[in-house]
Protein backbone atom coordinates (compact mmCIF):
# COMPACT_ATOMS: atom_id res chain seq x y z
CA UNK A 1 0.00 0.00 0.00
CA UNK A 2 2.74 2.11 0.86
CA UNK A 3 4.59 1.12 -1.87
CA UNK A 4 2.34 1.83 -4.05
CA UNK A 5 2.05 5.91 -3.03
CA UNK A 6 5.33 6.02 -3.15
CA UNK A 7 5.73 4.35 -6.71
CA UNK A 8 2.86 7.03 -7.95
CA UNK A 9 4.50 9.70 -6.42
CA UNK A 10 7.93 9.02 -7.78
CA UNK A 11 6.49 8.87 -11.03
CA UNK A 12 4.93 12.15 -10.90
CA UNK A 13 8.52 13.55 -9.67
CA UNK A 14 10.43 11.81 -12.66
CA UNK A 15 7.95 13.05 -15.70
CA UNK A 16 7.69 16.34 -14.72
CA UNK A 17 8.29 17.68 -18.62
CA UNK A 18 5.83 15.45 -19.87
CA UNK A 19 2.89 14.65 -16.98
CA UNK A 20 1.48 11.24 -17.40
CA UNK A 21 -2.62 12.41 -17.41
CA UNK A 22 -5.21 10.14 -15.50
CA UNK A 23 -7.29 7.91 -17.63
CA UNK A 24 -10.83 10.41 -16.86
CA UNK A 25 -8.40 13.72 -17.99
CA UNK A 26 -7.50 11.40 -20.96
CA UNK A 27 -10.45 10.09 -22.31
CA UNK A 28 -11.92 13.97 -22.03
CA UNK A 29 -8.90 14.98 -23.88
CA UNK A 30 -9.65 12.32 -26.96
CA UNK A 31 -13.01 12.96 -26.47
CA UNK A 32 -12.69 16.49 -27.38
CA UNK A 33 -10.64 15.70 -30.42
CA UNK A 34 -11.99 12.45 -31.68
CA UNK A 35 -16.41 13.20 -30.96
CA UNK A 36 -17.04 12.88 -33.96
CA UNK A 37 -15.86 9.50 -34.52
CA UNK A 38 -17.40 8.48 -31.11
CA UNK A 39 -20.55 9.94 -32.46
CA UNK A 40 -20.25 8.51 -35.31
CA UNK A 41 -19.68 4.92 -34.04
CA UNK A 42 -22.56 5.63 -31.89
CA UNK A 43 -24.78 6.54 -34.46
CA UNK A 44 -23.75 3.28 -36.69
CA UNK A 45 -24.40 1.21 -33.47
CA UNK A 46 -28.07 2.80 -33.01
CA UNK A 47 -28.59 1.97 -37.14
CA UNK A 48 -27.35 -1.58 -37.05
CA UNK A 49 -29.60 -2.38 -33.72
CA UNK A 50 -32.57 -0.02 -34.63
CA UNK A 51 -32.59 -0.52 -38.88
CA UNK A 52 -33.10 -4.56 -38.44
CA UNK A 53 -35.55 -3.89 -35.58
CA UNK A 54 -37.50 -1.56 -37.69
CA UNK A 55 -37.28 -3.12 -41.03
CA UNK A 56 -36.80 -6.95 -40.47
CA UNK A 57 -37.98 -7.55 -36.88
CA UNK A 58 -40.88 -5.28 -37.03
CA UNK A 59 -41.96 -6.32 -40.13
CA UNK A 60 -41.72 -9.89 -39.11
CA UNK A 61 -43.79 -9.19 -35.55
CA UNK A 62 -46.40 -7.45 -37.48
CA UNK A 63 -46.38 -10.45 -39.91
CA UNK A 64 -46.61 -12.99 -36.82
CA UNK A 65 -49.97 -10.74 -35.28
CA UNK A 66 -51.38 -11.37 -38.32
CA UNK A 67 -50.81 -14.93 -38.80
CA UNK A 68 -51.75 -15.89 -35.18
CA UNK A 69 -55.31 -13.98 -35.51
CA UNK A 70 -58.14 -15.92 -36.61
CA UNK A 71 -61.54 -14.96 -38.11
CA UNK A 72 -64.60 -16.14 -37.70
CA UNK A 73 -67.99 -15.71 -40.03
CA UNK A 74 -70.68 -14.59 -38.52
CA UNK A 75 -73.01 -14.43 -41.55
CA UNK A 76 -73.10 -13.42 -45.06
CA UNK A 77 -75.26 -12.55 -47.54
CA UNK A 78 -75.56 -11.97 -51.53
CA UNK A 79 -78.38 -9.84 -52.57
CA UNK A 80 -79.69 -8.11 -55.67
CA UNK A 81 -77.51 -10.98 -57.84
CA UNK A 82 -76.98 -10.28 -61.81
CA UNK A 83 -75.22 -12.20 -63.88
CA UNK A 84 -71.53 -10.36 -63.50
CA UNK A 85 -72.63 -8.85 -59.51
CA UNK A 86 -74.33 -8.65 -56.48
CA UNK A 87 -74.46 -7.37 -53.31
CA UNK A 88 -71.95 -8.91 -50.69
CA UNK A 89 -72.41 -8.49 -47.42
CA UNK A 90 -70.09 -10.25 -44.98
CA UNK A 91 -70.04 -9.85 -40.97
CA UNK A 92 -66.86 -11.73 -39.23
CA UNK A 93 -64.91 -10.95 -36.20
CA UNK A 94 -61.08 -10.91 -35.93
CA UNK A 95 -59.35 -12.62 -33.13
CA UNK A 96 -55.93 -11.62 -32.22
CA UNK A 97 -54.57 -12.50 -28.59
CA UNK A 98 -51.80 -10.18 -29.45
CA UNK A 99 -50.79 -7.12 -26.82
CA UNK A 100 -50.30 -5.54 -30.00
CA UNK A 101 -53.09 -3.58 -31.16
CA UNK A 102 -52.74 -2.46 -34.50
CA UNK A 103 -54.17 0.17 -36.95
CA UNK A 104 -54.71 -1.94 -40.23
CA UNK A 105 -55.48 -0.04 -43.16
CA UNK A 106 -58.38 -0.46 -45.69
CA UNK A 107 -57.70 -3.46 -48.46
CA UNK A 108 -58.79 -5.30 -50.92
CA UNK A 109 -59.35 -9.29 -49.91
CA UNK A 110 -60.18 -11.82 -52.58
CA UNK A 111 -62.02 -14.70 -51.30
CA UNK A 112 -60.79 -18.34 -53.23
CA UNK A 113 -61.48 -21.91 -52.76
CA UNK A 114 -58.95 -23.55 -50.68
CA UNK A 115 -55.79 -24.84 -52.97
CA UNK A 116 -57.35 -22.58 -55.88
CA UNK A 117 -55.52 -19.79 -57.70
CA UNK A 118 -58.36 -17.65 -58.83
CA UNK A 119 -60.62 -15.72 -56.81
CA UNK A 120 -64.13 -15.28 -56.77
CA UNK A 121 -64.75 -12.83 -55.66
CA UNK A 122 -63.29 -9.30 -54.45
CA UNK A 123 -64.14 -6.43 -51.95
CA UNK A 124 -62.70 -3.81 -50.34
CA UNK A 125 -62.02 -4.26 -46.34
CA UNK A 126 -62.56 -1.50 -44.11
CA UNK A 127 -59.55 0.08 -41.92
CA UNK A 128 -59.62 -0.74 -38.43
CA UNK A 129 -58.22 -0.74 -35.06
CA UNK A 130 -57.66 -4.63 -33.97
CA UNK A 131 -58.00 -5.34 -30.63
CA UNK A 132 -58.78 -8.63 -29.10
CA UNK A 133 -62.23 -9.06 -31.25
CA UNK A 134 -62.61 -6.84 -33.73
CA UNK A 135 -66.00 -7.03 -35.70
CA UNK A 136 -66.02 -5.84 -39.30
CA UNK A 137 -69.10 -5.84 -41.32
CA UNK A 138 -69.14 -5.18 -45.33
CA UNK A 139 -71.63 -4.26 -47.78
CA UNK A 140 -70.36 -3.76 -51.71
CA UNK A 141 -71.33 -4.25 -54.83
CA UNK A 142 -68.85 -6.80 -56.37
CA UNK A 143 -68.17 -7.65 -59.56
CA UNK A 144 -67.33 -11.22 -60.06
CA UNK A 145 -64.07 -12.33 -60.63
CA UNK A 146 -63.91 -15.57 -62.58
CA UNK A 147 -67.64 -16.93 -63.05
CA UNK A 148 -66.27 -21.05 -63.29
CA UNK A 149 -65.20 -19.96 -59.52
CA UNK A 150 -68.39 -18.51 -58.17
CA UNK A 151 -69.89 -21.54 -59.58
CA UNK A 152 -68.20 -23.64 -57.96
CA UNK A 153 -68.18 -21.61 -54.93
CA UNK A 154 -72.55 -21.92 -55.05
CA UNK A 155 -71.95 -25.92 -55.98
CA UNK A 156 -70.01 -26.21 -52.57
CA UNK A 157 -72.02 -24.12 -50.23
CA UNK A 158 -74.93 -25.83 -51.71
CA UNK A 159 -73.93 -29.55 -51.16
CA UNK A 160 -71.55 -28.68 -48.05
CA UNK A 161 -72.42 -29.57 -44.35
CA UNK A 162 -69.16 -27.37 -43.66
CA UNK A 163 -66.46 -25.85 -46.16
CA UNK A 164 -63.69 -23.81 -46.06
CA UNK A 165 -63.50 -20.47 -47.68
CA UNK A 166 -59.61 -19.02 -48.19
CA UNK A 167 -59.49 -15.13 -47.74
CA UNK A 168 -56.07 -13.61 -49.47
CA UNK A 169 -54.97 -10.02 -49.35
CA UNK A 170 -52.27 -7.56 -49.05
CA UNK A 171 -52.16 -3.67 -46.72
CA UNK A 172 -50.80 -1.88 -44.69
CA UNK A 173 -50.79 -2.20 -40.86
CA UNK A 174 -49.19 0.61 -38.36
CA UNK A 175 -48.59 0.04 -35.13
CA UNK A 176 -47.96 2.86 -32.54
CA UNK A 177 -45.46 5.37 -34.21
CA UNK A 178 -43.63 2.79 -35.69
CA UNK A 179 -43.63 3.39 -39.74
CA UNK A 180 -46.49 1.86 -41.65
CA UNK A 181 -45.55 -2.15 -42.89
CA UNK A 182 -47.22 -4.36 -45.36
CA UNK A 183 -48.54 -7.56 -44.13
CA UNK A 184 -50.21 -10.32 -46.58
CA UNK A 185 -53.42 -11.72 -45.42
CA UNK A 186 -54.28 -15.79 -46.00
CA UNK A 187 -56.78 -16.78 -43.42
CA UNK A 188 -58.30 -19.82 -44.04
CA UNK A 189 -62.58 -19.60 -42.73
CA UNK A 190 -64.80 -22.19 -42.03
CA UNK A 191 -68.52 -22.11 -43.16
CA UNK A 192 -71.65 -24.15 -42.38
CA UNK A 193 -73.27 -24.78 -46.09
CA UNK A 194 -76.80 -25.35 -47.07
CA UNK A 195 -76.07 -29.55 -46.38
CA UNK A 196 -78.17 -29.99 -49.68
CA UNK A 197 -81.06 -27.80 -48.16
CA UNK A 198 -81.97 -31.76 -46.42
CA UNK A 199 -85.32 -31.60 -44.58
CA UNK A 200 -87.36 -29.67 -47.34
CA UNK A 201 -90.64 -30.43 -46.99
CA UNK A 202 -94.10 -28.71 -48.66
CA UNK A 203 -95.64 -28.13 -45.25
CA UNK A 204 -99.26 -26.46 -47.32
CA UNK A 205 -100.45 -27.08 -50.20
CA UNK A 206 -103.99 -26.30 -51.59
CA UNK A 207 -105.85 -26.17 -55.34
CA UNK A 208 -106.80 -22.89 -56.51
CA UNK A 209 -110.29 -22.28 -57.89
CA UNK A 210 -109.04 -19.58 -60.08
CA UNK A 211 -105.44 -19.78 -61.96
CA UNK A 212 -103.07 -17.75 -59.77
CA UNK A 213 -99.48 -16.41 -60.25
CA UNK A 214 -97.66 -18.03 -62.97
CA UNK A 215 -100.12 -19.71 -64.37
CA UNK A 216 -100.52 -21.78 -60.89
CA UNK A 217 -103.49 -24.23 -60.44
CA UNK A 218 -102.30 -24.44 -56.91
CA UNK A 219 -100.79 -22.69 -53.68
CA UNK A 220 -99.02 -23.75 -50.79
CA UNK A 221 -95.63 -23.16 -48.34
CA UNK A 222 -92.09 -25.16 -48.27
CA UNK A 223 -89.97 -25.37 -45.89
CA UNK A 224 -86.19 -24.81 -46.44
CA UNK A 225 -83.70 -25.63 -43.49
CA UNK A 226 -81.05 -23.38 -43.79
CA UNK A 227 -78.32 -24.37 -41.25
CA UNK A 228 -75.57 -21.86 -42.80
CA UNK A 229 -75.77 -18.33 -41.74
CA UNK A 230 -76.03 -16.65 -45.41
CA UNK A 231 -78.78 -14.89 -46.63
CA UNK A 232 -79.79 -15.32 -50.61
CA UNK A 233 -82.11 -13.63 -52.85
CA UNK A 234 -82.34 -16.38 -55.67
CA UNK A 235 -85.06 -14.30 -57.04
CA UNK A 236 -87.98 -16.36 -58.81
CA UNK A 237 -86.91 -19.57 -58.33
CA UNK A 238 -88.59 -22.48 -60.51
CA UNK A 239 -88.56 -26.35 -60.44
CA UNK A 240 -90.00 -29.33 -62.00
CA UNK A 241 -91.91 -32.21 -60.34
CA UNK A 242 -91.81 -35.87 -60.87
CA UNK A 243 -93.17 -38.76 -59.73
CA UNK A 244 -91.06 -41.91 -60.81
CA UNK A 245 -90.22 -40.11 -63.78
CA UNK A 246 -93.40 -38.84 -65.03
CA UNK A 247 -93.45 -35.26 -65.15
CA UNK A 248 -96.70 -33.90 -63.50
CA UNK A 249 -95.39 -29.97 -62.77
CA UNK A 250 -93.70 -27.12 -62.05
CA UNK A 251 -93.61 -24.69 -59.00
CA UNK A 252 -92.26 -21.44 -58.66
CA UNK A 253 -91.01 -19.54 -55.37
CA UNK A 254 -91.63 -16.14 -56.26
CA UNK A 255 -89.03 -13.44 -54.73
CA UNK A 256 -87.15 -16.29 -52.66
CA UNK A 257 -85.26 -14.83 -50.09
CA UNK A 258 -83.72 -17.72 -48.31
CA UNK A 259 -82.74 -16.62 -45.02
CA UNK A 260 -80.95 -18.80 -42.14
CA UNK A 261 -83.11 -21.11 -40.04
CA UNK A 262 -85.96 -23.51 -41.08
CA UNK A 263 -88.35 -20.71 -42.60
CA UNK A 264 -91.29 -21.60 -44.59
CA UNK A 265 -91.69 -19.72 -47.85
CA UNK A 266 -94.80 -19.47 -50.70
CA UNK A 267 -95.24 -21.60 -53.73
CA UNK A 268 -96.96 -21.83 -56.61
CA UNK A 269 -97.24 -24.99 -58.76
CA UNK A 270 -99.05 -25.67 -62.23
CA UNK A 271 -99.84 -29.65 -61.86
CA UNK A 272 -101.03 -31.32 -64.69
CA UNK A 273 -104.21 -32.19 -62.67
CA UNK A 274 -104.52 -35.31 -66.11
CA UNK A 275 -101.28 -36.76 -64.80
CA UNK A 276 -102.09 -36.62 -61.25
CA UNK A 277 -104.89 -38.33 -61.62
CA UNK A 278 -103.36 -41.23 -63.40
CA UNK A 279 -101.05 -41.24 -60.80
CA UNK A 280 -103.57 -42.19 -58.43
CA UNK A 281 -105.05 -44.97 -59.80
CA UNK A 282 -102.22 -46.70 -59.49
CA UNK A 283 -101.99 -48.86 -55.99
CA UNK A 284 -98.90 -47.29 -55.19
CA UNK A 285 -100.13 -43.78 -54.93
CA UNK A 286 -103.91 -44.75 -54.59
CA UNK A 287 -103.87 -43.12 -51.27
CA UNK A 288 -102.49 -40.02 -52.32
CA UNK A 289 -99.15 -39.66 -51.26
CA UNK A 290 -96.89 -39.08 -53.56
CA UNK A 291 -93.10 -39.22 -53.72
CA UNK A 292 -92.31 -35.78 -55.59
CA UNK A 293 -88.73 -35.50 -56.89
CA UNK A 294 -88.58 -31.77 -57.11
CA UNK A 295 -85.32 -30.31 -59.53
CA UNK A 296 -84.89 -26.56 -59.76
CA UNK A 297 -84.69 -25.45 -63.19
CA UNK A 298 -83.40 -22.01 -62.84
CA UNK A 299 -83.00 -18.49 -60.63
CA UNK A 300 -84.40 -15.89 -62.32
CA UNK A 301 -84.21 -12.05 -60.71
CA UNK A 302 -84.62 -9.11 -62.59
CA UNK A 303 -85.80 -10.74 -65.51
CA UNK A 304 -82.18 -11.98 -65.87
CA UNK A 305 -81.10 -15.93 -65.62
CA UNK A 306 -78.76 -16.11 -62.78
CA UNK A 307 -76.04 -18.39 -63.90
CA UNK A 308 -74.19 -19.34 -60.94
CA UNK A 309 -77.36 -20.01 -58.94
CA UNK A 310 -79.14 -21.73 -61.67
CA UNK A 311 -76.28 -24.24 -61.98
CA UNK A 312 -75.64 -24.77 -57.88
CA UNK A 313 -79.51 -25.39 -58.42
CA UNK A 314 -79.69 -27.75 -60.77
CA UNK A 315 -77.18 -30.34 -58.82
CA UNK A 316 -79.94 -30.33 -55.92
CA UNK A 317 -82.84 -32.67 -56.53
CA UNK A 318 -84.71 -32.42 -53.06
CA UNK A 319 -87.63 -35.79 -52.69
CA UNK A 320 -90.57 -34.92 -50.97
CA UNK A 321 -93.59 -37.27 -49.88
CA UNK A 322 -96.56 -35.09 -50.76
CA UNK A 323 -99.82 -36.07 -49.42
CA UNK A 324 -102.69 -34.67 -52.21
CA UNK A 325 -105.22 -35.97 -50.11
CA UNK A 326 -106.07 -32.97 -48.07
CA UNK A 327 -106.23 -30.70 -51.22
CA UNK A 328 -108.18 -33.02 -52.70
CA UNK A 329 -111.05 -33.09 -49.55
CA UNK A 330 -111.07 -29.37 -49.39
CA UNK A 331 -111.44 -28.96 -53.04
CA UNK A 332 -114.38 -30.83 -52.61
CA UNK A 333 -112.46 -34.06 -54.37
CA UNK A 334 -112.31 -36.43 -51.35
CA UNK A 335 -114.08 -39.30 -52.73
CA UNK A 336 -110.70 -39.95 -55.21
CA UNK A 337 -108.85 -41.20 -51.94
CA UNK A 338 -110.40 -44.67 -50.99
CA UNK A 339 -112.19 -44.81 -47.51
CA UNK A 340 -109.48 -47.80 -46.60
CA UNK A 341 -106.53 -44.92 -46.51
CA UNK A 342 -107.83 -42.82 -43.45
C1 LIG B 1 -47.07 -16.29 -42.04
O1 LIG B 1 -47.77 -17.37 -42.64
C2 LIG B 1 -47.33 -17.70 -43.96
C3 LIG B 1 -48.21 -18.83 -44.47
O2 LIG B 1 -49.53 -18.42 -44.57
C4 LIG B 1 -45.87 -18.10 -43.91
O3 LIG B 1 -45.43 -18.33 -45.23
C5 LIG B 1 -45.03 -17.00 -43.29
O4 LIG B 1 -43.69 -17.44 -43.14
C6 LIG B 1 -45.60 -16.61 -41.93
N1 LIG B 1 -44.86 -15.46 -41.46
C7 LIG B 1 -44.49 -15.29 -40.19
C8 LIG B 1 -43.71 -14.07 -39.89
O5 LIG B 1 -44.80 -16.07 -39.32
C1 LIG C 1 -56.42 -17.08 -27.72
O1 LIG C 1 -56.16 -17.78 -26.52
C2 LIG C 1 -57.19 -18.69 -26.14
C3 LIG C 1 -56.84 -19.28 -24.80
O2 LIG C 1 -55.51 -19.68 -24.76
C4 LIG C 1 -57.33 -19.76 -27.22
O3 LIG C 1 -58.38 -20.65 -26.88
C5 LIG C 1 -57.65 -19.09 -28.55
O4 LIG C 1 -57.70 -20.06 -29.58
C6 LIG C 1 -56.60 -18.04 -28.88
N1 LIG C 1 -57.04 -17.31 -30.06
C7 LIG C 1 -56.26 -17.10 -31.11
C8 LIG C 1 -56.84 -16.30 -32.20
O5 LIG C 1 -55.13 -17.53 -31.18
C1 LIG D 1 -59.18 -1.97 -54.33
O1 LIG D 1 -59.22 -2.18 -55.72
C2 LIG D 1 -59.88 -1.14 -56.45
C3 LIG D 1 -59.98 -1.57 -57.89
O2 LIG D 1 -58.82 -2.16 -58.34
C4 LIG D 1 -59.09 0.16 -56.27
O3 LIG D 1 -59.75 1.19 -56.94
C5 LIG D 1 -59.03 0.46 -54.79
O4 LIG D 1 -58.25 1.62 -54.58
C6 LIG D 1 -58.42 -0.69 -54.00
N1 LIG D 1 -58.50 -0.39 -52.60
C7 LIG D 1 -57.47 -0.51 -51.75
C8 LIG D 1 -57.72 -0.16 -50.34
O5 LIG D 1 -56.38 -0.90 -52.13
C1 LIG E 1 -73.80 -3.50 -59.03
O1 LIG E 1 -72.95 -3.03 -60.09
C2 LIG E 1 -73.32 -3.53 -61.36
C3 LIG E 1 -72.28 -3.07 -62.36
O2 LIG E 1 -71.91 -1.75 -62.13
C4 LIG E 1 -74.72 -3.05 -61.72
O3 LIG E 1 -75.11 -3.58 -62.97
C5 LIG E 1 -75.68 -3.55 -60.64
O4 LIG E 1 -76.97 -3.05 -60.89
C6 LIG E 1 -75.23 -3.09 -59.28
N1 LIG E 1 -76.09 -3.70 -58.29
C7 LIG E 1 -76.68 -3.03 -57.30
C8 LIG E 1 -77.54 -3.79 -56.39
O5 LIG E 1 -76.50 -1.84 -57.16
C1 LIG F 1 -52.06 -19.63 -47.71
O1 LIG F 1 -51.89 -20.45 -46.57
C2 LIG F 1 -51.97 -21.83 -46.85
C3 LIG F 1 -51.91 -22.60 -45.54
O2 LIG F 1 -51.42 -21.85 -44.51
C4 LIG F 1 -50.85 -22.22 -47.79
O3 LIG F 1 -50.95 -23.58 -48.11
C5 LIG F 1 -50.97 -21.40 -49.08
O4 LIG F 1 -49.91 -21.69 -49.93
C6 LIG F 1 -50.99 -19.93 -48.76
N1 LIG F 1 -51.28 -19.20 -49.98
C7 LIG F 1 -50.67 -18.07 -50.31
C8 LIG F 1 -51.06 -17.45 -51.61
O5 LIG F 1 -49.83 -17.55 -49.57
C1 LIG G 1 -84.60 -27.55 -38.79
O1 LIG G 1 -85.20 -28.74 -39.20
C2 LIG G 1 -84.34 -29.87 -39.13
C3 LIG G 1 -85.10 -31.06 -39.70
O2 LIG G 1 -85.79 -30.73 -40.83
C4 LIG G 1 -83.96 -30.10 -37.68
O3 LIG G 1 -83.07 -31.17 -37.61
C5 LIG G 1 -83.29 -28.85 -37.16
O4 LIG G 1 -83.01 -29.01 -35.79
C6 LIG G 1 -84.17 -27.64 -37.33
N1 LIG G 1 -83.43 -26.48 -36.98
C7 LIG G 1 -83.96 -25.47 -36.31
C8 LIG G 1 -83.07 -24.32 -36.03
O5 LIG G 1 -85.10 -25.49 -35.90
C1 LIG H 1 -93.73 -32.40 -44.13
O1 LIG H 1 -94.82 -31.53 -43.82
C2 LIG H 1 -96.03 -32.23 -43.62
C3 LIG H 1 -97.14 -31.21 -43.47
O2 LIG H 1 -96.81 -30.25 -42.49
C4 LIG H 1 -95.91 -33.14 -42.38
O3 LIG H 1 -97.08 -33.86 -42.19
C5 LIG H 1 -94.76 -34.11 -42.63
O4 LIG H 1 -94.54 -34.89 -41.48
C6 LIG H 1 -93.50 -33.36 -42.97
N1 LIG H 1 -92.48 -34.30 -43.37
C7 LIG H 1 -91.29 -34.34 -42.81
C8 LIG H 1 -90.34 -35.36 -43.35
O5 LIG H 1 -90.98 -33.57 -41.91
C1 LIG I 1 -95.27 -24.48 -65.66
O1 LIG I 1 -96.12 -25.25 -66.46
C2 LIG I 1 -97.20 -24.51 -67.06
C3 LIG I 1 -98.07 -25.49 -67.79
O2 LIG I 1 -97.31 -26.40 -68.54
C4 LIG I 1 -96.62 -23.44 -67.97
O3 LIG I 1 -97.66 -22.64 -68.49
C5 LIG I 1 -95.66 -22.57 -67.18
O4 LIG I 1 -95.03 -21.64 -68.03
C6 LIG I 1 -94.63 -23.40 -66.50
N1 LIG I 1 -93.83 -22.55 -65.66
C7 LIG I 1 -92.52 -22.63 -65.67
C8 LIG I 1 -91.83 -21.67 -64.76
O5 LIG I 1 -91.88 -23.42 -66.35
C1 LIG J 1 -100.53 -33.91 -68.82
O1 LIG J 1 -100.27 -35.29 -68.58
C2 LIG J 1 -100.85 -36.14 -69.59
C3 LIG J 1 -100.67 -37.57 -69.12
O2 LIG J 1 -99.40 -37.75 -68.54
C4 LIG J 1 -100.17 -35.83 -70.91
O3 LIG J 1 -100.71 -36.64 -71.90
C5 LIG J 1 -100.36 -34.38 -71.27
O4 LIG J 1 -99.65 -34.04 -72.44
C6 LIG J 1 -99.89 -33.50 -70.15
N1 LIG J 1 -100.24 -32.10 -70.40
C7 LIG J 1 -99.35 -31.12 -70.39
C8 LIG J 1 -99.88 -29.76 -70.65
O5 LIG J 1 -98.17 -31.33 -70.17
C1 LIG K 1 -90.67 -12.47 -59.97
O1 LIG K 1 -91.66 -12.53 -60.95
C2 LIG K 1 -92.67 -11.52 -60.80
C3 LIG K 1 -93.72 -11.76 -61.84
O2 LIG K 1 -93.15 -11.99 -63.10
C4 LIG K 1 -92.02 -10.14 -60.94
O3 LIG K 1 -93.00 -9.14 -60.74
C5 LIG K 1 -90.93 -10.00 -59.89
O4 LIG K 1 -90.25 -8.78 -60.07
C6 LIG K 1 -89.94 -11.14 -60.03
N1 LIG K 1 -88.99 -11.04 -58.93
C7 LIG K 1 -87.69 -10.86 -59.13
C8 LIG K 1 -86.84 -10.76 -57.91
O5 LIG K 1 -87.17 -10.81 -60.22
Amino acid sequence: MDKNQDTTRQEFADGADVPKQSFPARLRRSCVRFWWLYFFSFVALVLVIVLPIVYVGYPTLAQKTINRSAITLNSYAIRHPTPSSFDLGIDYTILSNSSNHANLDSYNASLYLPASENSFVTFEVPAVKSGKATDVSIDQNVTIDLPEELVKFCMIALESDTYDLNVRGRGGLKLGSLPRTSVKYNKTVQSKGLNKLKGFNITRFSLLQDTGPFNANAEGQVMIPNPSEITLDAGNVTATMRVADTLIGNVTLPDLTLKPGNETYTMYATTNQTAVGGLLQQSAYRCGVLPLDVTPDQSVYDGQMIPYLTTALRAATLRVDLDVGPALAEAGFGALIPDDCR
